[in-house]
């Protein structure tokens, strides 16, 4: 597998003798979604980014922020998150040889994204406080010149993720008429937006955000003050789309389909492009692209939400069959 930064060295920041740190990232599959294209009267793709290394989006953005950091000589990474970008950035980090401080709100990320910083030797700081404090924390440390800050308020950060852009464009061999994705801090719409924009032609953005921000079961788009939110909404107006309040049950049940569905198993967030799609139908026979940002062993315990809970049986054949009928 060629590194993102290989793949696309030429539209990256990086000079030719910058280190780069990789995991393998990027060259995520981009699965036709069959069953839910029907019942949506669309051509429906999905950009599996679950398929990162530490299993999300962030993975793009974060293999070009540590190299850039490594670069200029950075000893230590710092960030705030919901989980993702900390298990990212942890996991680079650990790369390169950095030590990383992540802040998260505290009781707020998924257990399996804890998991994940605490394994590769983060440092995990639970702020009392939301994501955005923790956020407003970060940079003002960050200032100080002691650790380099990998949120995506660091441009590398979204220099590396609209190369999800260029994977798209180039299999299907033409710009979606729609892309659906998340919308938390708005990072990840611009990113795609400035990918689509360095190719020529922007498709329509459809980026589902929750209607509760503070409190969405969603917990890793469970941010009030969309850091990127000028420039994201700006990229939406600029493709013609719109930002779309989602209620959580509207997650869930786009969660819920496109597990039972296609048999892909998401964070819950990573549904919010899917149902933005459901709930704004674009035109029949529509090219539309959804990405999937994370993966859903992340959030294993959000599992309930979608799922019966398993049956206890006897290693007996007839009980099994028995309790195999549903
Ligand atoms: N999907 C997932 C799985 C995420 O983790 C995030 C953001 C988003 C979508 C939204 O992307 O903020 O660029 O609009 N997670 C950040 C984090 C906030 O700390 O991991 P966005």
């Amino acid at each position: 597998m060629v590194p993102l930064v290989e793949r696309y060295r030429d539209r990256l920041p990086l000079g030719p003798n910058d280190p780069v740190i990789t995991l393998g990232e990027g060259s995520t599959p981009l699965l036709p979604a069959r069953r839910l294209g029907e019942q949506l009267g669309v051509e429906l793709w999905l950009k599996w980014e679950g398929a990162n290394p530490t299993g999300s989006f962030k993975d793009r953005g974060m293999t070009v922020a540590v190299s850039m950091a490594v670069a200029a000589g950075a000893e230590a990474v710092i960030c705030a998150s919901t989980g993702n970008t900390a298990a990212s950035a942890a996991a680079y980090g650990a790369r390169a040889g950095l030590p990383a401080v992540v802040l998260q709100p505290h009781g707020a990320v998924a257990l399996g994204k804890l998991a994940q910083a605490r394994a590769v030797g983060a440092r995990v700081l639970e702020v009392r406080g939301s994501f955005d404090e923790a956020l407003t924390a970060a940079r003002a440390l960050a200032e100080r010149g002691t650790h380099a800050l990998v949120n995506s308020v660091n441009p590398d950060r979204l220099q590396g993720q609209k190369t999800a852009a260029f994977e798209i464009v180039e299999e299907l061999g033409r710009t979606p008429d729609v892309l659906a994705l998340p919308y938390g801090g708005g990072g990840n719409t611009r990113a795609y937006a400035l990918g689509f924009s360095e190719l020529g032609e922007l498709p329509r953005f459809l980026a589902g955000a929750a209607e509760r921000r503070r409190e969405t079961l969603a917990t890793a788009i469970r941010i009030a003050e969309p850091a990127h939110r000028a420039e994201a909404e700006q990229a939406l107006v600029d493709s013609g789309g719109e930002a779309v309040a989602l209620a959580d049950d509207a997650i869930v049940a786009a969660w819920r389909s496109l597990a039972r569905e296609e048999g892909l198993f998401c964070e819950p967030a990573s549904a919010a492009g899917v149902a933005a799609v459901i709930a704004r139908p674009p035109p029949r026979g529509s090219v539309v692209v959804c990405v999937l940002t994370g993966h859903g062993l992340k959030d294993a315990e959000a599992v309930d939400r979608i799922a019966d809970a398993p049956v206890a049986v006897d290693a007996d054949p007839d009980a099994i069959a028995e309790a195999a009928r549903r």
